[in-house]
């Protein structure tokens, strides 16, 4: 698979745009169109200064290019992983010609190495191998500085038997060293952490561009230990190419369109960021290690792939989708009565995950919870719902939203404390915080309540707490309506939680926002999971409180830094906009999506 086999879903920007904040933010507008294309922007400057080589963004466009990508339906991948996890002994010969075919698909796995690859056309070495060469993009207005954001990040163990790639961002410190954020729990840094022991340098090599079903590899939660690049081999139904990197041993996919080669001195550590991560926040700043650039190979006429990450929706939501489908089977193995599951990207993944279970005995979804929280990069999931098989589809949000509501009893509510993602920013702690798991397969009791109209409420409310600004009611059909009160953060929400006591006959679930949101449920979801530490932040008592405010130093003794929003540059916009490049959204969307 290669870009000009995308052709269809491919729009062509011939208008030069700098690789500083322009070319971004029109990728992550078009990202959030209802069909947005795959950007390939011909005249990438900066500071007017043209680069030779074109940047492609959004390259998993939507739900077709991916289908494209992967040259089969994901739910057929993931039926045929499902099978061979569950192939039998066969017994008869037809059982074992059958059998004989899918071993044969584990065949496909194993890499062939070749010798002349395109990659390697251009050989750029020692000062020549600059990355200056290529339009690398800042991103964000307060992004630390220009960071690949599409790299497939090649290594090895020390002793060379276990292979990995991941898709770690790298950050430009200068023309010869990236900064490589591969977080605590991935396997890169396990891998890093012999080199370190050892006291020995690390080889990496980082492959961009080529087949698009290589960099999705790179972001598969393979389990440690296992090449990641196997799964394309399995998905592909053939062998993927991979050639030896000019200056280091390790391989990389002879179709790349660029590689930079290098390593990295485990006692080197730099600070890396701020960046504007896909959870909306930027990530701040912290020292990750350092990677020297040795050489630099590109094909015949490169092109420089990049994603835009951000506020959701936007790339990643058909990257993780196609992750979602593919890895329902191994999820399986340790979750056997898993019947499907959702991570909404507006979640950001994991933040809340979906699960439709079949329930046989008490404690069953609290059994499949702990599992979960156990398993891999499952276990930074931050909140999870399990619903029962009578559920509506989980991805039919109205009916799943309504369902959830209907089966909520504070009663079958588990709040633990696990490992939360690196780039998590509300945990009380830095990567250790609260989970949140709602049983919801039994339909709950609920209880009665009158509801009041808004403007009604939110006087009530307000001669309660002055600081109150604005409120909104939604799911008031339910058993458990939720409540959302915007208010002056100038005290801790809890303070007018326990006034808000006094209105129980009225309230079921109260939501507190400090953020200008535009009262869209698809952004309180981002927001509030985002926000929340379970242990801190829920409260259930004769009403319950969910506190999905920014937290502050003094307000609410939050020990950490809290970052800022990823928010587009005003300046920026209005160029792409007088340049007549922003179409085919509504201003409306724009204001939804928190694009202005
Ligand atoms: C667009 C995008 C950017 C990502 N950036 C990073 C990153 O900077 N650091 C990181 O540790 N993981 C990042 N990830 C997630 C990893 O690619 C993912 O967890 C992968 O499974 C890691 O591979 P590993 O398990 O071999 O370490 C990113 C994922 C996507 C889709």
């Amino acid at each position: 698979m290669n870009l000009q086999e995308l052709q269809k879903y491919i729009k062509i920007i011939d208008t030069p745009l700098d690789v500083n904040l322009e070319i971004p933010h029109l990728a992550y507008i078009e990202a959030k169109k209802k069909e947005p294309k795959i950007l390939y922007f011909k005249n990438p400057t900066q500071n007017g200064k043209k680069f030779d080589i074109p940047v492609v963004m959004n390259i998993f466009a939507n739900d077709e290019v991916v289908r494209d990508i992967f040259e089969r339906d994901l739910e057929e991948i993931a039926a045929e992983i499902e099978e061979l996890i569950k192939m039998k002994p066969p017994k008869t010969l037809s059982e074992k010609l059958k059998a004989f075919g899918k071993l044969f698909a584990i065949k496909n796995t194993i890499p062939k190495v070749i010798k002349d690859a395109e990659c390697q056309y251009h050989i750029y070495e020692g000062e020549a191998a600059t990355l200056d060469m290529l339009p690398i993009l800042k991103t964000w207005e307060l992004d630390g500085g220009k960071f690949i954001t599409m790299g497939q990040v090649y290594t090895k163990s020390l002793d060379g038997n276990i292979r990995n790639v991941g898709m770690y961002r790298l950050q430009v410190y200068d023309n010869k060293r990236l900064g490589l954020h591969w977080q605590i729990h991935k396997d890169s840094a396990h891998l890093f952490w012999e080199y370190k022991k050892a006291g020995k340098k690390m080889p990496v090599s980082i492959a961009i561009g080529g087949d698009p079903l290589f960099t999705w590899c790179a972001t598969a939660p393979m389990p440690p230990r296992i090449f990641e690049v196997m799964l394309y081999g399995f998905i592909r139904r053939k062998n993927s190419r991979l050639v030896k990197c000019v200056s280091n041993d390790l391989e990389v996919p002879a179709d790349a369109d660029i590689v930079i080669e290098g390593w990295c001195d485990p006692e080197e550590m730099e600070i890396e960021g701020m960046f504007g991560d896909h959870t909306g926040y930027y990530t701040l700043k912290k020292p990750f290690p350092v990677m020297h650039v040795e050489t630099i190979t590109t094909k015949k006429e490169p092109v420089y792939y990049a994603t835009v990450v951000g506020k959701p929706p936007l790339e990643d939501k058909y990257m993780g989708y196609a992750t979602e489908r593919i890895f329902l089977p191994l999820l399986k193995t340790t979750a056997p009565d898993l019947i499907d599951y959702a991570m909404p990207e507006n979640g950001v993944f994991h933040n809340l995950i979906l699960c439709k279970i079949a329930p046989r005995y008490p404690g069953h979804s609290l059994q499949i919870m702990h599992s979960l929280w156990g398993v891999g990069q499952m276990s930074f999931v931050k909140h999870a719902i399990f619903v029962s098989e009578d559920a509506p589809p989980l991805r039919d949000y109205k009916k799943i939203t309504e369902y959830i509501l209907n089966h909520f009893d504070p009663e079958n509510i588990l709040i633990s404390k696990g490992i939360v993602d690196e780039l998590d920013h509300s945990s009380i702690k830095e990567l250790v915080g609260g989970k949140l798991g709602i049983d919801a397969t039994k339909e709950a009791k609920g209880i009665d309540i009158e509801i009041l109209e808004d403007k009604e409420l939110f006087e009530r409310i307000k001669e309660l707490d002055e600081s109150v600004e604005e409120i909104k009611q939604y799911m008031t059909h339910t058993k458990n309506p939720i409540c959302v009160i915007k208010y002056k953060k100038t005290k801790r929400a809890r303070e007018i939680f326990d006034k808000l006591k006094a209105l129980k006959k009225h309230l079921r679930i109260v939501v507190f926002i400090n953020t200008p949101e535009t009262f869209n449920p698809y952004m309180l979801i981002w927001r509030v999971t985002n926000n929340i530490d379970a242990l801190r932040d829920i409260w259930i008592e004769e009403i319950i409180g969910i506190d999905g405010t920014n937290k502050d130093k003094n307000i609410d003794e939050f020990d950490r830094e809290w970052p800022p929003d990823v928010d587009t540059t005003k300046e920026v916009i209005e160029k792409l906009k007088n340049l007549g490049l922003i179409e085919g959204i509504s201003e409306e969307e724009l204001r939804k999506y928190q694009v202005i």
